[in-house]
């Protein structure tokens, strides 16, 4: 049995949270998959969001919910062709995060595993029909 999610917050704060998505983020403009999907977006928004929706979703302050309602995840990914490629891609920029952040090992195993499978679930693509 690992630690409940709820006390993830407690354990690497929203300082732990943000350096995470800092990192993640750090590498999706050269990424040549991922890069072309964000550009149109503001960044550092982009950012924001995905920081605020993981400290609520891990014990923290609800700020995601109260500014953006609800996280509706696989309904907001929609609009971007997610298939396995770029799923798996989108995991190797968040596990390469992941090691950079240097989050106490509990934590990070946590994380890790509810990356691996919100980003499966928010496949929406066969790989067939993007070329
Ligand atoms: C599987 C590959 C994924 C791709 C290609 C992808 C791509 C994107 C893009 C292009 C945006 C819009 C940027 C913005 O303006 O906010 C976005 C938003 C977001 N993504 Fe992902 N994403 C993926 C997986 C995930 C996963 C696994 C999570 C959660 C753990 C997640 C959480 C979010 C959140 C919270 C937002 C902001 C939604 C909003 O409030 O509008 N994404 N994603």
């Amino acid at each position: 049995m690992g630690i409940p999610e709820l006390e993830i917050y407690s354990m690497i704060g929203a300082e732990g949270f943000a350096r995470l998505v800092a990192a993640f983020y750090r590498q999706v403009p050269q990424d040549d998959l991922l890069g072309p999907i964000y550009p149109a977006f503001d960044l550092p928004g982009a950012e924001q969001r995905l920081r605020d929706f993981l400290i609520g979703r891990f014990g923290g302050p609800q700020t995601y919910i109260e500014q953006r309602g609800h996280p509706r995840l696989r309904a907001r990914h929609s609009p971007f062709p997610i298939n396995q490629t770029i799923r798996d891609r989108w995991m190797r920029l968040m596990d390469n995060a992941l090691g950079e952040a240097s989050l106490p090992s509990k934590a990070e195993e946590v994380l890790r595993k509810f990356f691996n499978e919100m980003s499966t679930f928010m496949i929406n693509q066969s790989e067939a029909r993007i070329s």
